[in-house]
């Protein structure tokens, strides 16, 4: 069985979902949405993808510059198993009454709130909580990092306390009217932020408090963390747990692996489309051990590391697999997550 998947909102985030959705044997890419016929538009044509206009009062315009739609996204809504909401943060949430009208089964993303789907999604944290399920909301991209690193150390050593400091890309690459440009934004500058309270919506027994700070750069965020532990772990028994997750890749600072600048163009050394990193990178220097208590540095690709997660709650939703090892190990073969 195959599912048709559509994505509301070809952005950022839907370019890539679709994208891999296209590379996955179970599923079938029926359609994206756009509201402007731009080249993104023109180019997901070109890439053989059917577009739609993202409201009928959208269509005058892609008939103005000559480009030819497949209808409208209620068009593309009678056509799917399942769609995923990539629509900027807020907007996925006004969506969600037409989705029910169609009843198609729906995934928002981190820029919507947790009650929108009610069930806040990490594949290797809570897969089988999205089994069947009609809504699910993948976490944002600092949370879905943190939530892989704390699952692991979590499960292996148990954790009594994390403090982490999350250092946020100010916008992403194509963003040109976004910053801060010339400063260091607190964001917000009261303890926590958001990030601490919505990854316990995924793993609430993990107490944590998070602070961040928005900076002049696109290409990734970096979190600092501080872990009190259950029990003592060394630095190797660490690389040894953390190495075992396709989605963590574990690099070295001592081959030149030591900034986001390098990560991605380690990215681009590997031959990655849009030298994306869906991994969760982890500075393998930044891991220090004072028995109990330990330190890790890792960066987040914003723009890349949630598309797995979306390929596995498609699989969850939809009862396409049962158990997430599997749809992990079926995505990441896809993607080509893991390895060095
Ligand atoms: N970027 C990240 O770092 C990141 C990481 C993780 C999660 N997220 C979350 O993912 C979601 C999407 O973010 P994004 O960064 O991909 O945003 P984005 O790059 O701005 O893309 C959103 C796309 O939605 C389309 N759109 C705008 N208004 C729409 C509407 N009313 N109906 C349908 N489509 C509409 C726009 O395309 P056209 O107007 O050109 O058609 C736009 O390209 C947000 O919830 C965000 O918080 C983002």
């Amino acid at each position: 069985m195959k599912v048709r998947v559509g994505i509301n909102g070809y952005g950022t985030i839907g370019k890539r979902v679709a994208d891999a959705v296209l590379m996955q044997r179970d599923m079938i890419l029926a359609g994206v949405t756009k509201t402007k016929p731009n080249f993104e538009a023109r180019v997901a044509k070109q890439k053989g993808i059917r577009v739609y206009a993202a409201s009928a009062d959208r269509l005058q315009a892609f008939s103005d510059a000559g480009m030819e739609v497949h209808g409208t996204l209620e068009d593309l809504l009678r056509e799917v198993d399942i769609i995923v909401d990539c629509t900027p943060g807020k907007v996925g949430a006004t969506y969600k009454p037409l989705y029910e009208k169609y009843k198609v089964k729906a995934i928002f993303q981190g820029g919507e709130k947790h009650d929108v789907a009610g069930f806040s999604f990490n594949a290797v944290c809570n897969y089988d909580g999205a089994l069947g399920r009609d809504l699910v909301r993948v976490v944002s991209c600092n949370t879905t990092g943190l939530c892989r690193s704390l699952y692991a150390v979590d499960k292996a050593f148990g954790i009594r306390k994390a403090r982490a400091v999350l250092i946020r890309r100010g916008a992403d690459p194509s963003e040109d009217k976004k910053g801060p440009i010339n400063s260091i934004l607190p964001d917000p500058v009261g303890i926590p932020s958001h990030h601490g309270p919505d990854i316990q919506k995924v793993l609430p027994n993990i107490d944590i408090t998070t602070s961040a700070f928005a900076v002049p750069t696109t290409l990734m965020h970096i979190h600092w963390l501080n872990l009190d532990l259950q029990k003592d772990a060394t630095e190797s028994e660490i690389v040894s747990i953390l190495s075992k997750y396709a989605r963590i890749k574990v690099v070295p600072a001592s081959e030149g692996i030591d900034s986001t600048a390098q990560v991605i163009e380690y990215a681009r050394d590997l031959g990655r489309r849009r030298y994306d990193m869906p991994e969760l990178v982890i500075f393998k220097e930044s891991i220090k051990s004072f028995g109990r208590e330990i330190y890790l540095t890792q960066a987040v690709h914003q723009e890349s590391i949630v598309v797995p997660e979306n390929i596995d709650a498609i699989r969850a939703m939809t009862n396409l697999c049962n158990t997430a090892e599997e749809s992990m190990r079926m995505t990441d073969e896809s993607l080509g997550l893991g390895g060095t």
